[in-house]
């Protein structure tokens, strides 16, 4: 096959670059010169060939191969707990140790603390005056609050983690402040880990310690729970935001008939998609899809943005609706990788959005969507966004 030139720039925040829509409706699985990438890349961009290459695990995700397209950022050290970053057989045994901490029920309980999260986090943004950024004021602190209570960080830490976590996830900071910070955040978790080998108390990293899990992969996971479940939900909270200031029927749809915020998120997330890129793998066999063969050593990219808006899934796919159902979309992954978090981060959209607009019913834009800088690649979602209240 020819390569072709591509690149992910977007300059429309409702959707997708437009070389991915090309791709889907002319190339569905092509071999690409990936400008972002440095280079060599395979795509799969319709819905049933992005499901068939996630769910196949002769497309690794195993980032101990020196082939592998590592994340730059996430950390100059790696941690056998990394589920992220493993295949079976290791992976299994992993995340299914893990599973039992992430189902409905258990995350489900988490409710009257993520309010409280919440309304605090909205009292501080009234108590400091009636304007600001939005992504630092509520979409940052937020999730990273979340995680630090789902890790048990103690209270007298919570800024330290809470700062550390914002520089990784800041889409405009140096790829070399994001690995301090992440280096430094896997140092912290190390010591988390060590008081609870000595002390254990009531939280994921000393259950986990207890079914087994050694020190090292008890501080990978605890890594991976804070860099998988930070950015990716703060871009979520400030593009769900964005879009209802934005578009104030919707906005008036869910004020009217709040039972409709569930189907809201899920419509939210299929629609934006933020981790662009959710799975990158490595061929580690000439693979077939769909008549075209993946050559054995290829890196491949599941373009899950636009299996989202493939038409023959979700019709009329660039409309945002709410009563859409659209559970079966792939925002979150698809197959063994699938987000082991997605509980967490439904609960968290859906509480934003029923507890925002009640908070700060005169909440605004202070500028045009079109005036807001975009976060591309590796998750999507907004630099910044000014607002008043
Ligand atoms: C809107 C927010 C989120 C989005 C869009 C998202 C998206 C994803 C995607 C696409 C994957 C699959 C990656 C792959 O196939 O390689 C994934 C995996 C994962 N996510 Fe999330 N995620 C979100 C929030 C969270 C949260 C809140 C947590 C934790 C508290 C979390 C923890 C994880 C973990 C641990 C994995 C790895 C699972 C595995 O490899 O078995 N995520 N996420």
């Amino acid at each position: 096959m020819t390569k072709t030139t591509f690149s992910t720039r977007r300059s429309d925040p409702y959707g997708p670059p437009a070389a991915h829509r090309r791709l889907q409706a002319e190339e569905p699985i092509a071999h690409l010169d990936w400008v972002e990438r440095g280079g060599d890349v395979w795509t799969v961009a319709r819905y049933e060939d992005v499901r068939a290459m996630l769910g196949d695990t002769r497309f690794s995700s195993d980032r101990s191969r020196p082939e592998h397209p590592a994340h730059p950022a996430y950390s100059p050290r790696s941690h056998p707990g990394r589920i992220i970053e493993m295949d079976p057989p290791s992976h299994s045994a992993n995340r299914g140790r893990v599973m039992g901490e992430f189902t409905v029920k258990k995350i489900s309980a988490m409710r009257p603390r993520i309010e409280q999260i919440v309304n605090e986090t909205i009292d501080a943004m009234i108590a400091g005056g009636n304007e600001g950024d939005f992504v630092e004021l509520l979409s940052l602190p937020v999730p990273s609050m979340v995680i630090a209570d789902l890790l048990d960080v103690p209270e007298e830490d919570h800024a330290f983690f809470q700062e550390k976590a914002g520089i990784f996830s800041d889409g405009l900071g140096a790829l070399s402040d994001k690995q301090k910070a992440s280096a430094d955040i896997v140092d912290y978790i190390a010591t988390l880990v060590d008081a609870r080998i000595t002390a254990p108390g009531e939280d994921i990293l000393s259950r986990q310690l207890a079914a087994g899990a050694s020190r090292e992969e008890a501080i990978g996971l605890g890594h991976l729970l804070l860099i998988a479940g930070h950015e990716t939900t703060s871009n979520m909270i400030s593009l769900s935001v964005m879009t209802l200031l934005d578009k104030p029927e919707l906005r008036e749809q869910l004020e009217n008939d709040p039972a409709l915020i569930p189907g809201a998120v899920e419509e939210l997330l299929r629609y934006y998609t933020i981790a662009e890129t959710g799975g990158l793998r490595l061929a580690i066999e000439d693979i077939e899809l769909h008549g075209v063969t993946i050559p054995s050593g290829s890196v491949v990219a599941a373009l899950t943005n636009t299996a989202n808006r493939d038409p023959e899934v979700f019709p009329d796919p660039d409309r945002i609706d709410f009563t859409r159902g659209a559970r079966n979309h792939v925002a979150f992954g698809f197959g063994p990788h699938q987000c082991l978090g997605q509980n967490v981060a439904r609960l968290e959209l859906v509480i934003v959005l029923e507890i925002l607009f009640k908070r700060l019913p005169d909440l605004k834009l202070s500028v045009p969507v079109s005036d807001l800088a975009l976060k591309e690649y590796s998750n999507f979602g907004v630099q910044k966004m000014p607002v008043t209240w």
